[in-house]
């Protein structure tokens, strides 16, 4: 039998390179060796204050970008969490067995409140109990993310060893799945910080709606380190995040862009790296342009019903286990 991933990313922002790479790459890389399911987490999303029709719009175009990047919904499901109401109900759950201080210690909460502190809401405290739920409601063993994500799967591991541990053997403890040169692709415009969808600048960012003049236009204000070679090296932190990127875009091994462009200067490097991304966003554009909504709302209902299947079935033993009336 063949083992299962599962993964999600947030129907909310600007999807970006930085997310292309550190996770649908991989989701569609993985789809034949696994079982997959791919889940668009609107209940994350909603967190942070959503306009309601956007929140829609945007929960049908991220399973679009899903099926451009190439997930093929013949092997892999595609779903939306809140149609689900098993994944709220595990969480609520699995609230009642994590720690308030394990929650405090997680870095995104920390970042995410820091930048809101006022009001600050207990969904985006627990925020990643919720994406626990998700994992472990589906038996999961793999589960592909940016590193960004490692220390929510880590919690989703404490989580499901203490329930089995507590109630008897329920979950599977799930191992996470990272690609080194992708799970932290840096900003542009500040590569000691990760690419993120909240930036302040536009120029941090590649969003994968950019056109071919945005892009061209982003790579060559894109920060460079001082020297001249390209290097792919530690103590270039800016270089080596444009050859990350042309590495993963192009399928070379990073050393063989630094071999290509040896002797080359800065300019030529990123002249070339900006065609390598507009060749890859062109094509990704014109698969999502030609997508139907329609036929998205027919495989996310096909989809909704086959988690749903095994929602249940898992949810039914949790029931059982904790002691509710059956
Ligand atoms: P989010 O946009 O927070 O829903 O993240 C969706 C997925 O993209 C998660 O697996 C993240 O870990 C991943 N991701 C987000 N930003 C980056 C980045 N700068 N580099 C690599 N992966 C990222
Ligand atoms: N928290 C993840 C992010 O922001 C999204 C997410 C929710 C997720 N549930 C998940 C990722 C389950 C993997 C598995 O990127």
């Amino acid at each position: 039998m063949k083992q299962r991933i599962f993964s999600g990313i947030q129907p909310s922002g600007t999807l970006h390179i930085g997310n292309f790479l550190g996770a649908v790459k991989n989701w569609v890389a993985l789809q034949e060796k696994y079982e997959s399911i791919f889940c668009v987490v609107d209940l994350h999303a909603i967190t942070v204050p959503q306009d309601p029709e956007e929140l829609r719009q945007k929960t049908l175009e991220l399973a679009k970008i899903y099926l451009a990047a190439g997930v093929n919904t013949q092997e892999s499901t595609i779903f939306v969490q809140s149609q689900v109401p098993e994944h709220t109900e595990l969480a609520w759950i699995l609230n009642t067995i994590t720690k308030i201080s394990e929650l405090e210690r997680m870095t995104q909460f920390k970042d995410k409140a820091k930048e809101q502190h006022q009001n600050s809401n207990a969904g985006l405290f627990n925020y990643p109990v919720l994406m626990a739920a998700d994992i472990l409601l589906y038996d999961t063993n793999v589960v592909p993310v940016g590193e960004d994500q490692l220390q929510h799967v880590e919690l989703a591991r404490t989580l499901a060893k203490r329930f089995n541990q507590q109630f008897g053997e329920t979950f599977v403890v799930p191992e996470p799945f990272v690609v080194k040169e992708g799970m932290r692709i840096m900003g542009l415009d500040d590569p000691s910080k990760k690419m993120s969808k909240s930036a302040a600048s536009e120029f941090n960012y590649i969003a994968l709606t950019d056109s071919p003049e945005k892009i061209r236009e982003k790579i060559k204000r894109a920060v460079t380190d001082s020297g001249k070679n390209i290097r792919y090296a530690d103590d270039k932190p800016a270089i080596k995040n444009l050859i990350n990127i042309y590495s993963l875009l192009d399928n070379v091994k990073p050393e063989e862009v630094e071999n290509i462009y040896k002797g080359k200067s800065y300019s030529e490097f990123k002249a070339d790296l900006a065609e390598v991304i507009v060749d890859f966003l062109t094509n990704f554009q014109e698969k999502y342009d030609k997508i139907d909504d329609k036929d998205v709302l027919n495989l996310l209902n096909e989809g909704k019903e086959k988690a749903k299947k095994l929602a249940e079935k898992k949810m039914a033993e949790v029931r059982e286990k904790v002691g509710f009336l059956m």
